[in-house]
């Protein structure tokens, strides 16, 4: 293990403060200097002033020389603030031996303690086009199972289908008069889609509609064979359109129950909601009270008896508790639907159940197009598909012209184009809206994931060139300034994926990825590398520890790493 830097800096300073200060404020004080002349640490001296009666400079002055400096370059007062540097030496040789020993488990922590975490995430609905939202909500979660599963909980990627509704009266109302089983069988989704469109149009002059569509849901809460004939069947296919999106952005689910799963649980929420006097009749329909939480009454049963989403996402929660005994779960949906999330776990809270604390709604914010929404008119939103592919189609074009003869060449094209799209939406902060312009997001320079993962290839080519075996190597020391920046940077791994399971944020990785490349390629531009002298063997350890640090990033966001490209 490599010690903590910051934990150094501690304690060389308690023996000199330890009548007046204890480890914990000291930690609480220190800084990191915003320029690396300034040191690698700082310890301003202003909250001593009182307690020594002196100004700052002159206590920075007279601890300085006190401290105990064997594990530093140097400990030096300037003005206010006492300045530590690293021993670059031995901070390098621990670190890159650390990295390169630890391979792809370094970063590795163990805050879950391997507690379930179920993650809600993508949840499309049937017979409708996977939405933009859906493939943030896809994504992010992926990516959070990713960063949880590092740091030691044991994520559950459930995906809650749209299954079950009032809509799916109209959809066979739809299909029967308008629809053809060649026609759903050629392009389910699209079709689908056009039957539920068609039916509210027609409904305004035919308000019969709605009757039929109403005896049809009926049927199928009945279990009237030929209503779940066609159910089954709209979900099969509808799922099967949605697994070409998982395929193709390499994500697996762990459970595809969705809400119709929850119709035979909804009696007992019901009841318990009941047995705990929370249920009050308002209009005919019964509802939750929440005033009390600043909230909206929660809607659990309409007057005509049917249940409501919040109803199915109450017997979701418990049924999760019950089943993976969770330590927290999450919920990768819009921003849009906070109030429900509140909602929810609100009714919980009233239950009695305490573990609703444990309950996270994981928001974010909408994809656009020049900063406008994009529209959901039909068929804007099943280019997701369209927009994968020509993803891949751009990336395949850059390749064409950078290195026409790569091996692999529709595989590289494949995780780079894909890998674009993802990282494109992973480094923004979740919750903040972006723009989607795919020339923008493919490119190989600027903010862009093409961009990290060049440079893990460039980082990759280093290596087969040098062509030697760093696992033979025993001395890491790299004291060379010039390489401080990225070794300092590549320390910090394993507190990035610690801050993003805090936070739910991969754009914390995805923006530190970015900055590791950078510096990098900073650092490339102006060392030469491959030189025989002394250091050459842990110049190309450090290599080696940025791509493993590199691919570990783009993994833990669920993009792809080609060694080439
Ligand atoms: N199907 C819903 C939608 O598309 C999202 C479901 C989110 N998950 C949940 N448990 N409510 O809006």
């Amino acid at each position: 293990m490599i010690m903590n830097e910051q934990e150094l800096v501690v304690q060389a300073l308690l023996p000199v403060l330890k009548d007046h200060l204890d480890a914990a404020a000291i930690a609480k004080l220190i800084e990191v200097p915003k320029t690396s002349d300034l040191g690698d640490y700082a310890f301003p001296t202003f909250t001593l002033a009182k307690i020594f009666r002196q100004a700052p400079q002159q206590i920075a002055a007279d601890l300085a020389p006190k401290i105990n400096a064997d594990n530093f370059e140097k400990v030096q007062a300037v003005g206010p603030y006492i300045n530590f540097f690293l021993d670059k030496a031995q901070f390098s040789h621990q670190l890159l031996q650390t990295i390169l020993q630890q391979a792809e488990h370094y970063g590795d922590a163990n805050l879950g303690q391997q507690g379930q975490v179920p993650i809600d995430m993508s949840s499309p609905n049937i017979a409708k086009p996977i939405s933009m939202g859906h493939l943030r909500s896809t994504v992010i979660g992926n990516s959070l199972a990713n960063i949880l599963t590092k740091v030691g909980y044991k994520p559950v990627k459930i995906n809650h289908l749209g299954d079950w509704g009032t809509q799916f009266g109209k959809l066979i109302v739809g299909y029967k008069k308008w629809g053809s089983e060649a026609a759903v069988k050629a392009d389910p989704i699209t079709n689908l889609l056009k039957y539920y469109v068609k039916f509210h149009q027609e409904d305004q002059a035919h308000p019969e509609l709605d009757d039929e569509a109403r005896d049809w849901f009926v049927k199928l809460e009945a279990g009237d064979d030929e209503a779940i004939k066609l159910w089954t069947w709209f979900r099969k296919v509808s799922l099967q359109e949605f697994m070409k999106i998982y395929d193709m952005l390499d994500i697996q689910f762990d459970s595809y129950k969705g809400e119709a799963f929850y119709n035979d649980k909804m009696a007992e929420v019901v009841q318990m909601l009941e047995d705990k006097k929370l249920l009050k009749k308002s209009q005919g329909a019964e509802i939750v009270d929440l005033s009390a939480y600043n909230l909206n009454p929660a809607l659990i049963k309409k007057s005509d008896g049917a249940t409501l989403y919040i109803t199915r996402d109450l017997a979701a929660a418990i049924y999760r508790k019950r089943t993976y005994h969770f330590v927290q779960s999450l919920y990768v949906v819009g921003n849009e639907q906070r109030d429900h999330f509140k909602q929810l776990k609100a009714v919980l809270k009233e239950m009695g159940f305490d573990w609703a604390d444990d309950i996270h709604h994981i928001p974010f914010g909408l994809i656009t197009e020049n900063g406008k929404k994009l529209s959901t008119r039909q068929g804007r939103v099943i280019l997701l598909e369209n927009v994968l592919n020509d993803a891949v189609d751009l990336a395949h074009k850059q390749i064409d012209a950078k290195n026409p003869d790569l091996a692999n060449k529709d595989q590289v094209a494949n995780d780079v184009g894909i890998g674009a799209v993802v990282f494109h939406d992973l480094k923004n902060e979740r919750l903040n809206n972006f723009d989607f312009n795919l020339e923008d997001v493919v490119r190989f320079e600027g903010e862009t994931g093409p961009y990290v993962q060049y440079t893990n290839a460039r980082a990759q080519s280093i290596l087969r060139k040098a062509g030697v075996d760093l696992k033979q190597q025993t001395d890491y020391t790299l004291a060379d300034r010039s390489a401080w920046d990225v070794l300092k940077q590549l320390a910090e791994f394993p507190d990035m994926i610690i801050r993003a399971s805090k936070e739910y944020e991969p754009s914390v990785i995805a923006k530190y990825a970015l900055r590791l490349a950078k510096n990098f390629n900073k650092y490339y531009a102006n060392t030469k590398v491959l030189v025989a002298d002394a250091e050459k063997p842990a110049r190309l350890a450090m290599v080696a520890s940025v791509s493993q640090v590199l691919t570990q990033s783009l993994a833990l966001l669920g993009v792809h790493a080609p060694k080439e490209m």
